[in-house]
């Protein structure tokens, strides 16, 4: 009901202005009498998953806070695990504005943020800071201006970096707004990338006596033998797990719509049935080999049953919890 209220005032504003104004209020009220706003205490739903202990399975998903800047007031809402990032080697400043927009009837959104964050070692500073005893999973790109023949270095800068203050490492080879990005998702260049970041991670693991799972994240976009393709990459690298999926370039379930056409990634409840098929058609392949993150359109305790039907082990949200705010999650955590 407060979240209604709330959500009434945040959409008249320019969806990145609310972004921004959110994010700023929820770093200065954590802490304070003010976080009575949104802080829930929700039952604990422990699971283990890529062999961490999550106190519930569900996670705020990449991009709402790209430098961990919120990490305590997400912990706060009961996340079980927020996954900050996606972060860069260096500072960028990301696509033109406008580039996020809401599509309100369908309670999707589009982005093309292009990866706007502080760099690697903001984000290292405020993982550092935060008091949040739940994981806490790093997600890790390239920038824009490195090309993309060695956006591999990028990801292996970023692991060096972010590994000791990981619970989970996350590699995004799937945002559609960094030009040439998607192209890591397949053949030689997916080999090559899992080959470079498995191995750097078992010179990690040993040097921090640490082992820190590493997880990709995936688009939904895929033919189904590129699918196919990316889940034998998977097993044959021993990655330890699978975050599906990133947004759509698909506009077929918002045609006509407000926004409808603006360029950049779909996300939200248009996603929602792409993403479950996805997690199916991975799950069949993969045979429980690895676990699979679920993300895509989640709206409610439903959603996220058909998403751990359909093979999911934890989940993720983040259109749905700009649309549906902090008591979502509650709901998730409570019925699922
Ligand atoms: C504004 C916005 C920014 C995003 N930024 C990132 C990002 O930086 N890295 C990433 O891996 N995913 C990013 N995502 C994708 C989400 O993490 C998620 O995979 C996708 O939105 C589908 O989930 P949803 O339908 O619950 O939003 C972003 C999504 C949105 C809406």
């Amino acid at each position: 009901m407060l979240y209604r209220l709330a959500r009434t005032a945040i959409f008249r504003l320019d969806a990145e202005e609310a972004h921004d104004l959110a994010i700023k209020n929820l770093s200065r009220f954590t802490g304070t009498p003010l976080d009575l706003f949104y802080r829930q205490s929700l039952p604990p739903r422990p699971v283990k998953v890529m062999g961490i202990h999550f106190k519930n399975p569900v996670g705020l998903a990449a991009g709402l806070d790209k430098n961990g800047e919120c990490i305590d007031a997400f912990g706060a809402m009961g996340f079980g695990f927020v996954e900050v990032g996606t972060v860069t080697p260096r500072a960028q400043s990301g696509n033109d504005k406008p580039r996020l927009f809401r599509v309100i009837p369908a309670e999707g959104i589009i982005n093309r943020m292009g990866f706007n964050n502080l760099g690697v070692d903001v984000l290292v500073e405020n993982v550092k800071k935060a008091k949040y005893d739940g994981v806490i999973g790093i997600n890790i790109g390239k920038n824009k201006d490195t090309p993309i023949e060695k956006g591999k270095d990028d990801y292996l800068i970023c692991m060096d970096k972010v590994y000791q203050h990981a619970g989970y490492i996350a590699a995004n080879i799937s945002s559609p707004n960094t030009p040439g990005l998607r192209s890591l998702q397949y053949g030689e260049a997916l080999d090559d990338l899992l080959g470079a970041l498995k191995s750097r991670q078992a010179e990690l693991a040993e040097k921090y006596s640490k082992y820190v799972p590493l997880a990709l994240k995936i688009a939904p976009d895929m033919s189904d033998d590129e699918l196919v393709q990316v889940a034998d990459a998977l097993v044959r690298h021993k990655v330890d797990g699978v975050i599906a999926t990133n947004t759509t370039l698909d506009r077929s379930m918002v045609e006509g719509l407000p926004h409808a056409n603006e360029a950049g990634g779909l996300s939200g409840r248009p996603l929602q049935n792409r993403s479950t098929e996805v997690i199916r058609r991975l799950h069949e392949e993969l045979g429980g080999a690895l676990p699979i993150i679920g993300v895509g359109g989640i709206d409610s305790a439903m959603a996220a049953r058909e998403k751990m039907m359909a093979g999911a082990e934890l989940v993720q949200v983040y259109s749905g919890f700009i649309y549906h705010g902090p008591h979502l999650v509650k709901d998730i955590v409570t019925n699922i």
